[in-house]
């Protein structure tokens, strides 16, 4: 993602966990921003020529011996810094301040007293405004040019700044939510302090990206597993964006997606984005390999390894693959531990590709992963993917597999199909498809009796599911209107052959989780 013509802020990234969510905020701002090693030299930040440079924070202690330090010369490129947490304390540190390790660490909320009203930073700050501390050292002696602006009881050097030089610090971490005010002190510094022009927007990154995928790629081809969800679409339409024909995609129809979904991904892809598609229509494979498992493990098991067997089964038939592109996301990256490399990234074994059979030497193409999910649905909009993919829920690789609790029959999964789009669609005209995180529908292997004109049924239960989340690690079940739940149940119990009685379910995660196998 190089944007050598828009103006830029980098971010020095000492391994903290927030270097990313630093880079956003930047974003945020319509700023270009570049995540780069801690152990980037000064004749090297020079030719990026930023605006302004973040030290992010990280885990170490300045104290430690060998503890990451960026190039001293840096601070003299006469390029506006601004250190956050264990950049604070190693610019302080390294300008001739000092930095003690007290017993106690500090994690949590704090408000701040704002002391010099002419900060820059805090410009349009308000007194006692919450901010978000998690750290071990302190700084005990700001650097000679320096003023504190700011403070709390526990932290004296809570903001410090010295305009002459164009160097602040910040002891807690503005990029995170918590810290109310936090993008006002990133704005300030970014725009006012560093003066970037804010001209970047995801145009602009769509533009930088395909430059890049291009010089990447050359003439050599790609393939895309696609599954319909948001995240593959997106790195989909973007790479045939960038080399067209070269991009080969394969759909793997592994009998267990929801209705209409084949259909739909052919249609969008194939017809409307006019890709090269290779449809791997495997349901019978699947099923016959799922009679008479029950387990939810097993099943799980057998989902995986059939979907490995068929998308490499495809990919041979490709001919000559250089890459495997995927839509991994920021959050879906490892983290590698030591601060550095920076993130590393690895093949997520919940897509099911897991690692690549060794007769198979593909690189991997991963043009989002410095996104965020919110910025993915923006890129995809802006692609011009249609609203119902881009704000479309989670769905799970085993899909319908683990939503038909017992065994998978095609009769139960077209069962479960109906269902699910009954309740979808009455979410959809309630107009609260996008307040929810996911909702789907789980046919249970438990019969009851019911009566329907004179007749006495016997058929099977279902169960609705709607959560909210944040990011899946939690959910809370969400409180449907009673409406809702009155017409989908109604619709459900007469116009699906299979059941008879419909449940609500009303669990959290934890302890439940969000499907239930
Ligand atoms: P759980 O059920 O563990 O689900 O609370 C958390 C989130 O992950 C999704 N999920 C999966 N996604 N492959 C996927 O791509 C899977 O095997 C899988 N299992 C669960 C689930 O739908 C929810 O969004």
């Amino acid at each position: 993602m190089a944007a050598k013509s828009h103006d830029s802020v980098i971010v020095l990234d000492f391994g903290a966990q927030y270097s990313q969510l630093i880079a956003r905020r930047v974003r945020e701002c319509g700023v270009y921003s570049q995540i780069v090693p801690y152990t980037i030299s000064a004749d090297e930040v020079r030719e990026i020529a930023p605006k302004g440079i973040i030290f992010s924070g990280g885990p170490a202690s300045v104290k430690a011996p060998g503890s990451p330090r960026p190039d001293k010369d840096i601070f003299t490129l006469g390029i506006p810094i601004l250190g956050i947490c264990y950049g604070l304390q190693v610019m302080s540190e390294m300008l001739g301040g000092n930095v003690t390790c007290p017993e106690k660490k500090e994690y949590g909320l704090q408000n701040i007293d704002i002391i010099d009203r002419s900060s820059r930073l805090l410009r349009d700050v308000s007194d006692h405004s919450q901010v978000w501390m998690s750290h071990g050292d302190s700084v005990d002696r700001i650097p000679a040019g320096f003023r504190v602006t700011a403070s709390t009881p526990s932290c004296p050097y809570t903001v410090v700044e010295d305009d002459a030089r164009g160097f602040y610090g910040v002891q807690f971490h503005p990029e995170v939510v918590h810290s109310k005010e936090g993008i006002k002190m990133i704005r300030s510094f970014v725009l006012d302090i560093a003066k970037a022009r804010p001209d970047w927007n995801m145009g602009s990154f769509i533009d930088d990206a395909v430059e890049e995928i291009r010089r990447t790629v050359g003439d050599r081809q790609v393939l895309c597993g696609l599954s319909g969800g948001v995240d593959s679409s997106v790195a989909a339409v973007l790479i045939h964006k960038a080399i067209g024909d070269q991009l080969i995609c394969v759909f793997v129809n592994n009998g267990m997606l929801r209705k209409g979904e084949a259909e739909s991904v052919l249609d969008l892809f194939g017809k409307h984005f006019n890709m090269r598609l290779r449809y791997a229509d495997a349901e019978d494979a699947f099923l016959s390999a799922l009679k008479g498992v029950t387990e939810p493990e097993a099943k799980r098991k057998i989902i995986g390894r059939l979907f490995v067997d068929t998308f490499y089964n495809e990919a041979r038939q490709c001919g000559d693959i250089s890459f495997l592109a995927q839509g991994t996301l920021y959050p879906d990256v490892i983290e590698s531990k030591s601060p550095t490399g920076g993130p590393s990234s690895t093949i997520k074994s919940h897509h099911n590709v897991g690692g690549l059979p060794e007769d198979l030497k593909w690189q991997l193409l991963e043009p989002l992963k410095e996104l965020f999910k919110d910025e993915v649905r923006e890129l995809g909009k802006e692609l011009g993917l249609p609203d119902e993919l881009v704000y479309r829920h989670p769905f799970p690789g085993p899909g319908l597999g683990v939503r038909c609790i017992g065994e998978v029959t095609k009769e139960r999964l077209d069962t479960l199909r109906d269902i699910d789009a009954i309740f979808i669609d009455e979410i959809r005209k309630a107009g609260l498809y996008r307040d929810i995180w996911q909702a789907f529908a789980d046919l249970l292997p438990v019969k009851s009796v019911g009566v329907q004109g004179d007749e006495r049924t016997y058929r099977e239960v279902c169960t609705l599911r709607a959560v909210t989340s944040e990011d899946a690690m939690t959910a809370d079940w969400y409180r449907m209107p009673y409406d809702v739940l009155q017409r989908a149940s109604a619709r459900i119990c007469n116009e699906v052959k299979g059941v008879n009685r419909v449940l609500y379910d009303i669990s959290s995660k934890p302890p439940a989780t969000i499907e239930w196998e």
